[in-house]
């Protein structure tokens, strides 16, 4: 097909512009900014069958910016919003890990689902290990990689943190929705 047939050039546009997320750290920000990134999170919605899976994006973004060992973050792609993830130290046990120091905890990890299925959930994993090597280079945390937990239910997520290079370490039976697999990613 020629390059300038529409339905064939819709796709790998698409795919392009997709190509970066950013993340925002929200307590970097002054107010106002703040402010706005939490607006458009207040948007954020999940399928009624994704609810299990994760808390309300809102909610969780105002209790990681009252605690010092969260770094709230919010998913940017195209300058939009698209999502929330938090990076927590100190608590590695709570997703299985053997130990709460030498691992980030990965958590409150969502895409909203306007924007799932085009591969940013991906690119967003990716960049939450990039940005925990940075902060333990930055804070000299001693942490050598992240490490999250997914339910056994959630194929979505599955995929998405395999595809980002996070290897299953086995199953964890903790939490209130059934088990779990631990992944981890080395930096
Ligand atoms: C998990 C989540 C963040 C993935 O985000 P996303 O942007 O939709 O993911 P991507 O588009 O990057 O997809 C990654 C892979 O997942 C797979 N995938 C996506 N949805 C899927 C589904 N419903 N079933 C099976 N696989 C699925 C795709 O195969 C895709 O790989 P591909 O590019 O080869 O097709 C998103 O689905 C979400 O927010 N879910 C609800 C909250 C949640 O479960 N968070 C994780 C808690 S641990």
């Amino acid at each position: 097909m020629p390059d300038d047939d529409p339905e064939l050039n819709v796709f790998p546009r698409d795919r392009t512009a997709l190509a970066s997320v950013w993340l925002i750290p929200l307590k970097m920000l002054d107010d106002d900014a703040r402010a706005i990134q939490l607006g458009a999170v207040a948007e954020m919605a999940l399928a009624a069958d994704q609810t299990d899976f994760v808390g309300d994006p809102l909610r969780m973004m105002l209790i990681s910016l009252e605690e010092e060992s969260r770094s709230p973050y919010v998913i940017e792609a195209n300058g939009e919003g698209v999502g929330v993830l938090t990076l927590q130290w100190g608590a590695a046990r709570l997703a299985g890990w053997p130990d709460d120091e030498s691992a980030w905890l990965l958590r409150g990890f969502l895409i909203d689902s306007k924007s799932q299925g085009r591969g940013l959930g991906v690119l967003a994993a990716k960049a939450a290990v990039e940005e925990a090597r940075k902060l333990t280079a930055r804070q000299g945390g001693g942490q050598a990689g992240v490490v999250l937990s997914v339910n056994e239910r959630n194929p979505a997520g599955l995929a998405a943190y395999a595809k980002a290079g996070f290897v299953d370490c086995g199953r964890y039976l903790g939490g209130n929705s059934g088990p779990q697999r631990i992944m981890y990613k080395a930096f």
